[in-house]
């Protein structure tokens, strides 16, 4: 019996062994075909076979921004570009400013997310994106449909019909602020707020009152939907364990069904009164449903997964921005000033404005272009060139290699931007030198670029200008004018962003 007992056991060592022996042979031809490419070194021994995994681990934690950790090890290495490995998948490091811009115009080779829709989905067996939500599409036929439509929706002559929702929504800000009795007041969870109603609103004619409602039932489904997203994204290892993560991924499952029965009923409402032409806005849905491709190809549950792309890819990287432009006019009082003369020349005596007086808004928006480009809050993307190897200039990429570009690293470039750090709107200015393509990527490039810059734009200009409008900002504590920032998927104020506000009014 024993001796039984022994020989299986035995044998699933033996086994086990031939799988690891194995596992590793392969893994040493697949990296072999990176030899030409600097990558940090790697010791021979048994865990040979989980690569660069432990030690950026420890270099990578939420207080560290791990573009600083990229540009170390370039540093280290000196190279440009560089490869990691990690297990049996391949990172290739891309940080030449010029590679970017080959790889990034060819979808059709570089493919979005992990080369496979599935990475995000479903997260833990709950539908998020869907199957053929816009973001996890990796460039079939359904993204570039979709595409067509959004690009249609998102296009700078169909957001005069969004900017009177807009406005409401910045009114309900200034009000809401103006109510606030603290002395100072983190900005940021309410831009979160101002975004994501924004994004439902505008896109989903979903009218719900986000900013002043005490039920915080949607808002509280998104936060758990945020957290899942981004673990499974960051530790997508570590979250397919089923012991790892079970309170957050308990909340997600509570949350995605709350969203989707509370919302599909709505959306189906809303898709039966836009047929029948009682709906005359002319939001995302409107163009959504009018688009002949979603009719005949597409259900509600379908349009469920572009709202969740919308609000997931529309709402942090807004709110994010928006604050750290108000940190920006707190740190640079001159700047803020001539933001100030430009919103009241630009609103004259009236209560809101219009799509021609937001293009008046010229300064405005430079203060924006210069919060983004330090402050990308997508500090990098990545491609996978999932079917084939290709060589992009003299540069070999065998098949199935991650690469990662920043465009946090290229904006702070100094060779590219002098003085990356300072704060100078006028780098956007009308005197400017004219930028040099691909070195201004805040919503990347090429097709799969955001789809939303210019409603995100908008939306940011009407924010802001109607704070100016209304508000003077209080002398900030110095200890208040460094703002650490934490990565967790997008790159984000640590402890937020904290403002005092005084009424005009009491003031003019
Ligand atoms: C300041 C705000 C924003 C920033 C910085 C930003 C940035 C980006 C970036 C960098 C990408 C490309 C990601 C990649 O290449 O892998 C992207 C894609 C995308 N963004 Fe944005 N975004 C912003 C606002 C918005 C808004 C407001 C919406 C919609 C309401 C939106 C919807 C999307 C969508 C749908 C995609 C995927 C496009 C595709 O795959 O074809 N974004 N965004």
């Amino acid at each position: 019996m024993l001796d039984k007992f022994l020989l299986g056991f035995l044998f699933v060592v033996f086994i086990l062994l031939l799988a690891y022996i194995w596992f590793n042979i392969a893994l040493y031809f697949k990296r072999k075909k990176y030899a030409h490419i600097a990558s940090p070194h790697l010791k021979p021994g048994p865990v040979w076979c989980l690569g660069h995994g432990f030690s950026l681990r420890s270099r990578i934690n939420p207080e560290t921004c791990f573009t600083d950790v990229m540009k170390e090890i370039s540093e280290e290495l000196q190279s440009d570009n560089f490869v990691l490995f990690v297990l049996n998948i391949n990172f290739l490091v891309i940080l030449d400013p010029d590679t970017p811009a080959k790889i990034l115009t060819n979808h059709r080779t570089f493919l979005k997310m992990g080369g496979k829709k599935e990475t995000m989905s479903y997260i833990d067996g709950n539908r998020v994106f869907g199957e053929r939500g816009m973001v996890v599409e990796v460039g079939s036929d359904v993204w570039y449909h979709k595409r067509r439509v959004m690009d249609a929706a998102f296009h700078k002559n169909s957001l005069k019909d969004l900017l009177g929702q807009m406005e409401d929504i910045s009114k309900k800000l200034s009000l809401y602020l103006s109510e606030q009795k603290q002395e100072t007041i983190d900005i940021y969870p309410i831009f979160i707020k101002v975004a994501l109603e924004t994004v439902c609103r505008c896109g989903f004619n979903l009218n719900d009152d986000i900013i002043f409602s005490n039920d915080t039932l949607l808002i509280d489904a998104f936060k758990d939907i945020f957290i899942a997203t981004q673990l499974k994204f960051q530790c997508c290892l570590q979250f397919m364990l089923p012991w790892q993560f079970r309170k957050e991924k308990a909340a997600l499952k509570k949350s995605v069904n709350i969203v989707r029965s509370s919302l599909k009923q709505r959306l189906n409402d809303k898709i039966v009164s836009q047929k029948e032409d009682k709906d005359d806005v002319k939001d995302m849905l409107h163009y959504i449903i009018s688009a002949n491709f979603y009719q005949e190809k597409l259900d509600v549950e379908d349009v469920l997964d572009d709202f969740f792309v919308f609000v997931i890819a529309g709402t942090e990287t807004t709110a994010i921005v928006m604050a750290l432009v108000l940190f920006y006019m707190l740190k640079n009082p001159e700047v803020a000033a001539k933001v100030k003369a430009e919103v009241d020349e630009v609103y004259e005596d009236e209560e809101s404005l219009t799509l021609e007086k937001t293009n008046n808004l010229v300064y405005l928006e430079q203060c924006i272009k210069e919060t983004l480009r330090i402050h990308p809050p997508a500090q990098a993307t990545l491609r996978v060139n999932w079917n084939e190897d290709v060589t992009v200039d003299d540069l070999f990429i065998p098949k199935e290699s991650y690469i990662m570009m920043s465009q946090e690293i290229t904006q702070r470039n100094a060779e590219i931007w002098p003085d990356p750090m300072n704060f100078d709107p006028d780098r956007f200015g009308p005197d400017a030198p004219r930028l040099k393509p691909f070195t201004y990527l805040p919503f990347m490039a090429g097709p799969r670029s955001c789809v939303g810059r210019h409603f995100a734009m908008l939306e940011m200009k009407v924010m802001i200008s109607r704070l100016f409008r209304d508000f003077d900002f209080l002398d900030p504590d110095p200890k208040l004018l460094h703002i650490p920032m934490k990565t967790v998927v997008t790159a984000k104020p640590k402890d937020g962003v904290k403002i005092g506000f005084r009424n005009r009014d009491a003031t003019r």
